[in-house]
């Protein structure tokens, strides 16, 4: 059977499960979605305008599909922009090639071409996301990825009466990709978003947007899960529901440990998935969304809204907005993440890699180097271990798969150049605040276990940084304030539950320690999930070696890849 996205779903429309129940009651199927990449008039806050849009839809349709199906969605690019689409957390086992980050894993779509991303959902499930993965094209072009149990597998945890897709964002009132080159010939980060979004509407708070607020109706006694996901380009985000605790039971299409809280703390990438109950007095109840920020970044600090409706109450009643925590509250962010933990069940196993193969250490830093068009003489970049990433000209993958010479090299250093006080006083730090530039990445060995610690610096200023693994889920073992100590932290690391997933915060001024094991041959890309930062060179890749059973090879390119 085969359901098309755009003829069956409305990005936001309530998912009834009985209608679910009738069509994917038979084993795996294969789900074909079209997805036209078009300009369109949106009409969204203040007036219409143009944006790209996948099917005239923002946020665009959500492709629906249950663990074990296969995926054909057909991308035909309509629109004056190359393109290519990232299935955000999908695992792609050997499949780099459906994987879709530009110029990593395929040469991007051009103007009147279209490409197939044909895929299995194997071994996942819960809420994830699609996003277009060139330039600052995501801000609009963006859905959600939904991927039910199989059939009669039920969830870990009380039956849902219904669920909602509840995507946020980030909106420009002018040409986001006109932003983008404005900032990069400057040398400075672009203009901030002039909103944030809820399922693409900014809510009631917002001048001039009465009509452009998403309400969810809900029904007294029932329970929802809302399926949440932080499209926004550049701004992690706190999520609250005035009167109403949401309790979490899954992140990034893992299950976790349930805990309730008032409020959720969401990095860009990440989705996270609560249980809601209708369970106060029957009215109108605000969702807000605010950013977080402990650094010292100017942001765009405005609130979203949405309003969370009982059945049968008028809108002509006033809601009230939850209490969001404060903008830079670092405690509640830390507190909140520690409480992620695994599921760890007899049938969702936490697999933590005990024993390390390769140790590897990646400072975070931003810099400038010098650049004499732009306004002060200098260019914002970004680095990992001071290598500011340059995107080739043809697909990683395909130099990798072919073996084509002169288009990266496999050097990228397992260690900083030379250590210093990572989160020491910037003047110390700022010393170093030029990086070298290169198509410089890390092979690893088939099936190796790999440590990943990610240490923040000053280098300019210290920031929380989101980052995101393509191909593989990891364990988050360890996290803490400040420098990385190996004596000390190692033995605090958590191997037992920790939270497995594929976007993690490396807090402000801290350290994060990631695991995974590398059992997915290709080219895998590495980088920070804020769109500035990605832009700036804070990015590499992993190139994982071929296994030496046949089925542990990188499959061979589909005959329609698109060339460069
Ligand atoms: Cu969600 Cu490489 O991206």
């Amino acid at each position: 059977m085969s359901i098309r996205g755009k003829d069956v779903f409305s990005g936001i429309t309530l998912l009834l499960f009985g209608f679910l129940a009738c069509f994917t009651s038979s084993e795996a199927a294969i789900k074909k979605y079209q997805f036209d990449i078009q300009v369109k008039n949106v009409s969204r806050l203040c007036h219409a305008k143009p944006i790209v849009t996948v099917n005239g839809m923002y946020p665009g349709p959500t492709v629906y599909v249950r663990e074990g199906d296969s995926v054909l969605v057909n991308v035909t690019n309509h629109a004056q922009y190359n393109m290519s689409i990232h299935w955000h957390g999908l695992k792609q086992y050997r499949n780099g090639w459906a994987d879709g980050p530009a110029y990593i894993t395929q040469c991007p779509i051009q103007t009147g071409n279209s490409y197939t991303y044909n895929f299995n959902v194997t071994g996942q499930r819960g809420t994830l996301w699609w996003h277009a993965h060139i330039l600052w094209l995501r801000a609009t072009v963006y859905g959600a990825i939904v991927i039910m149990p199989k059939q009669g597998t039920p969830f870990p945890f009380p039956q849902p009466y219904r669920e909602q897709t509840i995507l946020l964002g980030e909106w420009w009132n002018s040409d986001v990709e006109a932003v983008e080159k404005q900032g990069n010939q400057l040398g400075l980060p672009p203009n901030m978003s002039d909103a944030h979004t809820i399922n693409g509407k900014p809510g009631p708070l917002f001048p001039c947007s009465e009509k452009h607020t998403f309400v969810m109706e809900v029904e007294l006694g029932k329970t929802y899960l809302l399926r949440i996901i932080n499209a926004a380009l550049n701004d992690e985000l706190f999520l609250a529901i005035a009167g109403h605790s949401m309790t979490v039971v899954e992140v990034d299409a893992v299950y976790t440990k349930p805990f309730t809280t008032e409020s959720i703390l969401i990095a860009p990438g990440q989705t996270t998935n609560v249980l809601v109950q209708a369970n106060r007095v029957p009215g109108r109840y605000f969702m807000a969304t605010r950013t977080f920020i402990d650094a010292p970044i100017p942001v765009d600090n405005k609130t979203a809204t949405a309003i969370l409706q009982y059945k049968g109450i008028p809108n002509t009643v006033m809601p009230a907005l939850p209490q969001l925590p404060a903008p830079n509250d670092s405690v509640f962010a830390l507190s909140y993440n520690q409480k992620l933990r695994s599921l760890n069940s007899l049938q969702f196993p936490a697999n933590v890699p005990l024993k390390v193969d390769r140790n590897l250490f990646y400072t975070i830093g931003l810099g400038m180097n010098s650049c004499p068009t732009c306004v002060n003489g200098t260019r914002l970049l970004a680095s990992l271990n001071n290598i500011s990433f340059v995107m080739p000209q043809v697909g990683l993958l395909q130099a990798h798969y072919f073996d084509m010479k002169g288009v990266f090299t496999t050097d990228f250093p397992d260690q900083p150049p030379s250590p210093f006080n990572y989160t020491g006083a910037p003047l110390t730090a700022n010393l170093r605040t030029s990086a070298s530039r290169g198509t410089r990445v890390s092979k690893i060995a088939f099936n190796s276990t790999v440590e990943l610690v990610l240490q923040d610096t000053n280098l300019l200023t210290v920031e929380s940084h989101p980052f995101h693994l393509h191909g593989y889920n990891f364990f988050v073992v360890g996290t803490g304030i400040g420098n990385f100590d190996p004596a000390k932290d190692r033995i605090k690391y958590n191997l037992v539950d920790p939270m497995e997933r594929n976007t993690v915060g490396v807090p402000t001024g801290g350290w994060t320690t990631i695991r995974f094991r590398a059992d997915n041959p290709g080219v895998w890309f590495m980088h920070c999930h804020l769109e500035l930062h990605t832009g700036w060179g804070l990015k590499t890749a992993f190139v994982v070696e071929d296994g030496p059973g046949s089925d542990q090879t990188v499959l061979p390119p589909p005959s329609d890849l698109p060339p460069c």
